[in-house]
Formats: structure tokens, sequence, C-alpha cells
């Protein structure tokens, strides 16, 4: 196999900044409230027509100039997103027409908010195998346009943003060294958007139920969420051939405080090795481990070398992990 590294990364999020604050004047809640029981404090939104694929462009446009590369190099684009432009085409499609790139096959990966580890594994294979040789993946979402504004128990949750990696041939031993995935469909229903697919289509009467928003069974989702963490990063580590001991930085999807630092004390993982910004951003779905693990990298925080346990978690339900020796030199 041939060993596959982030060789650019880039991410984006809307100028739009909605405070707790600003929450506390829409639904019954408080600053207090939500920065306790999430660790939130703030989210971006984008603005009414500004989509995933607008995100996915200013984040892939960024992780190619951090490459060094031209758009003309990608050989494949795929976007994982739980929010897509529209059910047909593809985001990724919409994504490929924007960055001017001809003849080079697009697809969307969906696994909700593990979108990004899911993804990471699929557009890994392609460059393992010799398939293609520079692969464009981008985790973007704008979960807010499927909020109910109304419902104080999804609507503080929730931020949009983007971010980009390209995929390459890098040196052998570093990169991408192990990649898990795990599915459970018999929690489907804990958290899902009902309306909009071919179960039921968009109606004046799923309107005025408000059937096209986020439902979601927050109690139930917790407790998955801090024993799925902790299982497929353990998975993931032994498939590298690695333990717990050799993180240097965990980096997981950023969903609420309390999940992250319950499964990092399941882990033994101290705060140090902790990467968490879900106080600037909320919960970003598919974006939030590229936004964080863009941010280090941007910070000058990562060495090459450095062991990366990347971990996933969402609807379906979906959960996995990635373990990446860093390949760059910042
Ligand atoms: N402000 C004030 N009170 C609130 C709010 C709010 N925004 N939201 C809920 N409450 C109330 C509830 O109504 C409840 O009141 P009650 O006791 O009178 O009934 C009380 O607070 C406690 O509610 P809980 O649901 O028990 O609160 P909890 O501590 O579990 O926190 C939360 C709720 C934040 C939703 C938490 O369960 C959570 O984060 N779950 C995981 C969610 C998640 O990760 N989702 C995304 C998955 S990724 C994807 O694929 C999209």
């Amino acid at each position: 196999m041939i060993p596959v590294g982030v060789i650019g990364i880039g991410s984006y999020v809307p100028e739009r900044i909605l405070t707790n604050h600003e929450l506390e004047q829409m639904v019954d809640t408080s600053d207090e409230w939500i920065k306790t029981r999430t660790g939130i404090a703030e989210r971006r939104l984008a603005d009414d027509g500004e989509t995933t694929s607008d995100l996915a462009y200013e984040a892939s446009k960024l992780a190619l100039e951090d490459a060094g590369l031209d758009v003309k190099d990608i050989d494949l684009i795929i976007v994982a997103t739980a929010s897509p432009d529209m059910i047909f085409p593809s985001t990724s499609c919409i994504l490929q027409q924007r960055l001017g790139l001809k003849n080079v096959p697009a697809f969307d990966v969906s696994a909700a908010c593990a979108g990004f580890v899911f993804g990471l594994s699929v557009a890994y294979q392609y460059v393992a195998s010799g398939e293609y040789k520079k692969v464009l993946f981008v985790g973007s979402d704008t979960l807010t346009h499927f909020v109910n504004w109304q419902d104080r128990n999804t609507c503080v949750l929730f931020g949009d943003g983007a971010g980009a990696v390209v995929l390459g041939k890098t040196e052998k031993g570093y990169g991408i060294l192990s990649n898990v995935l795990a599915s459970n469909g018999s929690g489907a229903d804990l958290l899902k958007i009902p309306a909009g697919g071919s179960n039921i289509t968009g109606t004046i009467e799923s309107v005025e139920k408000g059937l096209h928003f986020i439902e979601m069974n927050g109690n139930e989702v917790f407790k998955f969420a801090v024993r799925a963490i902790p299982q497929a990063s353990k998975q993931a580590l032994k498939k590298a051939g690695l333990t717990v001991d050799d993180v240097d930085f965990f980096i997981p999807h950023q969903a609420n405080s309390r999940i992250i630092n319950t499964a990092a004390s399941k882990l033994k993982i101290g705060p140090e090795r902790i990467i968490s910004n879900i106080e600037k951003y909320g919960n970003t779905s598919t974006a939030s481990i590229p936004l964080a693990l863009d941010e280090i990298w941007k910070e000058g925080r990562l060495k090459k070398g450095d062991i990366l346990l990347l971990v996933g978690f969402g609807a379906g339900l979906t959960w996995g992990a990635n373990i990446i020796r860093w390949n760059r030199r910042s």
C-alpha cells in the first residue's frame, strides 16, 4: 500500500457569530446553561442562501494553497456532509464546478457527524491503492439551516463550517496509519431530520409539523458517544500498533465538551492532549475535526511524527477513528 498523508489543509467558517446571549432572546435558555452543559459560547451561522458547497469551496481553496497545488492536480473530490445543498446533485459535483475542475470524479459520503472519519477512510483507500494520486476531501456542513430556532434542546448546539484536506503520497511510516468505522442502524431514530427524503417528502403538512428540522434524543446520543469514542479509539490505536500513551493530540468530534472530557478521562488522556474549540464554533458536524486540526496546524503546535487520534460519532448511529502520524513540518 502507498503511504497516505495530509499534504494540505484549510478551513472556513461563516462571518456571522451567534452568541449564547442572542439565543437567550430567542428561546428559554441562558448563557450559563449552555456553557456548563455543552461548553459552547458562540457559533458561526451561514447566511440565508449560503450553502454547504459555498463553505466547502472556501476551505478547499485554502487546502490547495497550503498544499502548494493547483486545482488541476486533484484527481478525485469527496465531500462528507449531513446538510447537502440538495438531495441531488451531490455537493461534491457543485464544488467541482465551482473549482473549475472537469473530468474528475466527485461524490459525497453520508455518515452524519461521523462523516469526516468515514470520508477520510474512503479517500485514504483510493490513494493507498494507487487508483488516484491527489484527493481533495472536504467535511462541510450548514446544519443551522435545519435547526428549529424554537427548540432549545437542539438550537443551542449547532454551528456551520468546513474543513478540507488534500491527501497524497507521503513517506513510509507516516500519514494515516489506521481507520476504524462502525455503524448501528438500530439507533437511527435517536437523531434525524425526518422529512425531505423519500420517507416523507416535503409537503405543507410536513413543514407545518416541523419535520424538516433536526430531532434528537440528547440523553441517548450522549450515552452512546461516551461509549463509542473510547471503543473506536482503542481499536484504531491497536490496529496501528500503538497505545493511548503514544497519542500526542486527541481530536474528537466537537459536539459537547462534557462528552469530550468524559471520553478522554475514560481513555486516560489528560487536558494537555485534548484539542477542543467547541466554545467558538459549537457542533459543526463533519467540519469539526478538520477545523480543530487546521487550527493546531496553523498555530504551529503540530510537529512531524506527532500521533493524532481523530474520532467521530453521529446519526445513524455511526462512529469511528483515524490514527495519523503527522507527516509535515510547520
Ligand atoms: N436551555 C435551558 N434548558 C435546557 C436547554 C437549553 N438550551 N435544553 C434542554 N434544557 C432543559 C431540558 O428541558 C431539561 O429540563 P427538565 O429537567 O425540566 O425536563 C433539562 O434542561 C435537562 O435536560 P437534559 O436533556 O437532561 O440535559 P443534558 O445535560 O443531557 O444536556 C444535551 C442536553 C446538551 C443535548 C446533551 O444531552 C448532549 O449534548 N447530547 C448529545 C448531543 C449530540 O452530541 N448531538 C450531536 C451528535 S452529532 C450528529 O450526527 C448531528
